[in-house]
């Protein structure tokens, strides 16, 4: 079935029907959601959501964006989240240079930190990395990343730095982008990486493939991110399903 590696179920576009989405996940093929923490707020609600759903689990961590009001002590709630045996990855976690609010400095400081984190309690890493490769790269060899192992989501560089990351026993996050007509470079990457090193991710409510773009994104829609890269690497539907499934339980340790 269908594994979705990275969600946000929390989120409050879904406030008015949470409960009827997620209830029609399983007949339509979606077998686990991984509901991914993105602030304070977020990741309380996402490991809620885990505690009520058997096929939802949940990552906890505080993105690059929401990392500026936060202290030492939001660390030791974090560590004591992963406590729950739901919780599966420390993330979304990482780097965002695109709106550079909060700073920089003050992101790679909670960024290196979270690693840190993940160290300690022992659990994989979901990375954000927007426009921030090198620094990103740079951070995650300094703290022995390739030791936590975890997926780069929703992977937006080249061919060669998927491979880097590959290499340090990463997995490569590919959601609805792949569908897009101008997503050249994505569609190169999943061409060249082998089909053992993807997994399927819907970032939703976000990121929605086409021929929904634009619209309010959720797992049901993950069969055309499906279709594209059964098109690209030239095997069938039923395979990329299984074969993503099957990283996406190594991903999260979970076999
Ligand atoms: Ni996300």
């Amino acid at each position: 079935m269908i594994f979705d590696t990275h969600a946000h179920y929390e989120d409050e576009q879904f406030d008015d029907d949470r409960k009827l989405i997620l209830a029609s996940m399983k007949e339509n093929g979606v077998g686990r959601i991984v509901d991914v923490g993105s602030s304070v707020e977020s990741t309380k609600v996402a490991v809620e959501l885990a505690g009520q759903y058997d096929f939802i689990y949940a990552a906890v961590g505080i993105h690059p964006e929401e990392v500026g009001d936060i202290d030492e002590s939001h660390m030791e709630w974090l560590k004591s989240l992963t406590k729950d045996e739901k919780v599966v990855a420390i993330g979304e976690i990482g780097l965002d240079y695109h709106y550079e609010d909060p700073v920089r400095d003050i992101q790679k400081v909670w960024f290196e930190r979270q690693l840190e984190l993940a160290h300690e309690v022992n659990l994989p890493v979901c990375i954000h990395s927007r426009e921030a490769a090198k620094d990103t790269l740079d951070i995650m060899k300094k703290h022995h990343a390739e030791e936590l192992g975890g997926v780069i989501h929703c992977f937006s560089y080249s061919t060669e730095m998927a491979e880097t990351y590959i290499d340090m026993g990463f997995y490569i996050g590919v959601g609805g982008v792949v569908t897009f007509k101008n997503s050249k470079k994505l569609k190169e990457v999943v061409k060249n990486i082998p089909l053992e090193r993807i997994v399927l991710e819907t970032d939703c409510p976000y990121m929605a493939p086409v021929p929904n773009r634009g619209k309010r994104n959720s797992s049901l829609y993950l069969p055309y991110v499906v279709s594209a890269i059964a098109d690209i690497k030239g095997v069938t539907e039923e395979e990329v399903i299984s074969v993503t499934e099957e990283n996406g339980l190594k991903l999260y340790r979970m076999i």
